[in-house]
């Protein structure tokens, strides 16, 4: 066996950059429904992620996310915002935020917030306020609402599709009773889009960053931030079949996958309602706000944009830090599409100075310790439940997951872990129709049945009440009674466990900066090996089925068994290469 550097692929975070803590940051998503519920109603809430911030500590991330906690109705669990300056009584108060900052700021954690800019609730007072007032009020000017075609005006404006399913638009009965003008919705009918082209928003959502700033909020990870800007005239638009988000997707592509289909590198037309160039001002506007704030403040976009060198444009130097790598995300578990999107993804961000981030699970797709199991021929966009078909295998979903987060965390930039995904948590496929809450689910009448599968309420105690997650037992998604295998404590100090391994990687990262490292490949492994070297430590990844013999070294850490020398399929090690 040879072994074989190649050049280096230099990554911008080796660069004298400064201290810029995000660089090399890895940031775990608390979803605050699932996390832990300290008063028993069986949702999450703030305090209960207060009681349980230790752990995340121990565990070794820099900094947390939380999935919105605002006031709300919930029709999109939380992100539909009624009032972006304010606690849902369902999470708690304002104080107890502020108590949770502290407490992670006292942990050395950095607190990142939700901030949902493209659309409101329909409970919004500024939508209540728009649809108590006439057609042409400035009030309505907040929204996109505009009348319809047809005689009478009741066909929709254009023939724009949600995220979520059905029409884009909805008609309104004017106060009067009368039936009045449509408002657009890219995603629920309860989530009306605001107009980003009125100055008036711009300056609303000023003041709401420089509220959450204020307290003292380290940044902002920001909802659909492909979205905001519409093509003028809201032109007819047909999505390409099998497109993907930034592009040529449909609005009801928005959060869909579909593992070895799109082509990353493709720069395809873009829809009318995506990565138009218009949200660009928003974000160098927004970079000032933020900038004139001491301690490194960041905002990360949430764009679905395809190819990765259209999303770089997002993190410019002057507009936002982050993106989230959603093309990594989406690449199959193979060697060469690996290989190439780390390549692609360490490139396209260094073109434009920024870190590229990596991210696996969020509380919008399929689990990755259940999507590495399915095959291209199950598109899973649309989750996955008791009728999809090729259902995954646990244990190849877990082995998978295992090793894909041991070859994640050990790319130079910056990660983003789930929350649970340290447990090796897998999507919950047999959720009761009854159950269910996704507005996806009832907008496709279930065709579709959303992303309910990967936020159940995560498992702490295997023997106490719900897991653990509070101490009444009550769980506003039911939890699978095998999860009791994936509690935390059952986990903790366990060898060879999925927690860990997840410890002992984010130890060794931290140790060794690997955050702020260089990769550089190694080759001559074979086709099915991802093997590449970042500040002293080799990580090699086995995709393929057969067994790859490794060269000489000290295991570090491996996502399986390492026997005799030779790392089995769908398994990761981290070494240090002997002299
Ligand atoms: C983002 C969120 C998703 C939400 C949607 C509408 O994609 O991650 O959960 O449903 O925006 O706000």
């Amino acid at each position: 066996m040879t072994i074989a550097s190649e050049s280096a692929v230099v990554s911008p975070t080796a660069s004298a950059l400064g201290t810029e803590w995000w660089r090399s940051a890895v940031i775990y998503q608390i979803y605050p429904r699932s996390f832990a519920d300290l008063t028993g109603d069986g949702v999450g809430d703030l305090p209960g992620i207060t009681a349980r911030l230790d752990s995340l500590a121990a565990l070794g991330v820099d900094a947390i996310w939380l999935s919105p906690f605002y006031t709300s109705p919930q029709k999109d669990a939380g992100y539909d915002v009624a009032d972006y300056c304010d606690v849902d009584p369902l999470f708690g108060t304002l104080a107890d935020f502020d108590a949770l900052q502290n407490r992670a700021h006292e942990l050395g954690l950095r607190v990142i917030v939700d901030i949902v800019p493209n659309h409101t609730s329909d409970a919004h007072r500024w939508f209540q306020e728009a649809i108590a007032t006439p057609a042409g009020s400035a009030e309505r000017a907040r929204y996109m609402f505009r009348d319809g075609k047809g005689a009478s005006g009741d066909l929709p404006p254009n023939n724009w599709e949600s995220v979520f399913g059905g029409p884009a638009w909805t008609r309104l009965t004017e106060p009067d009773g009368t039936p009045g003008q449509w408002y657009l919705h890219l995603f629920d009918s309860s989530q009306p889009d605001l107009d980003w082209e009125n100055p008036w928003v711009r300056e609303q959502f000023r003041d709401i960053l420089r509220f959450w700033l204020d307290r003292g909020v380290d940044g902002f990870r920001v909802d659909v931030a492909h979205g905001m800007i519409k093509q003028a005239g809201l032109p007819d638009y047909t999505p390409t079949p099998g497109g993907s988000m930034g592009g040529s997707g449909s609005a009801a592509e928005g959060v869909s996958l579909e593992p070895g289909i799109s082509d990353h590198s493709e720069d395809q037309p873009t829809a009318p309602f995506w990565a138009q160039d218009g949200v660009h001002e928003i974000y160098r506007d927004w970079h000032t706000v933020l900038a004139a704030y001491d301690g490194d403040r960041v905002l990360c976009a949430e764009a679905w944009v395809e190819p990765l060198s259209k999303l770089a444009r997002w993190v410019r130097p002057d507009e936002m830090h982050q993106a989230f790598n959603f093309s990594y995300l989406e690449t199959p578990w193979t060697g060469p599409a690996l290989r190439r999107i780390i390549d692609d993804s360490i490139s396209a961000f260094a073109s434009v100075g920024a870190p590229s981030t990596w991210v696996l699970s969020n509380h919008d797709v399929v689990r990755h310790a259940s999507r590495l199991a399915l095959t291209a021929e199950n598109p899973q966009g649309a989750g996955i439940g008791p009728n999809s078909a090729g259902l995954p295998d646990p244990d190849l979903g877990l082995h998978r997951a295992r090793a894909a987060s041991a070859l994640m965390l050990g790319l130079p930039g910056s990660a983003y872990v789930y929350q649970g995904e340290e447990l090796g948590l897998p999507e919950v496929i047999h959720l009761p129709d009854a159950a269910r809450q996704d507005p996806t689910w009832f907008r496709t009448n279930g065709e579709r049945y959303g992303r309910d599968g990967c936020r159940v309420p995560i498992p702490w105690e295997a023997d106490a009440p719900a897991f653990g997650f509070n101490a009444t037992g009550e769980s506003w998604l039911p939890q699978p009674e095998e999860w009791a295998g994936y509690a935390r404590d059952a986990q903790l100090g366990v060898e060879g466990s999925t927690l860990e391994l997840y410890t002992a990687l984010l130890a060794l990262r931290r140790e060794s900066d690997l955050g702020m490292g260089t990769l550089e490949w190694i080759t001559g492994l074979g086709e099915s090996v991802v093997a590449f070297t970042n500040a002293g430590i080799t990580v090699i990844a086995n995709t393929g089925q057969v067994p790859v013999e490794l060269p000489l070294g000290t295991v570090l850490a491996s996502s399986g068994p390492v026997i005799g020398g030779s790392l089995p399929a769908d398994t990761t090690v981290w070494l240090k290469l002997a002299e």
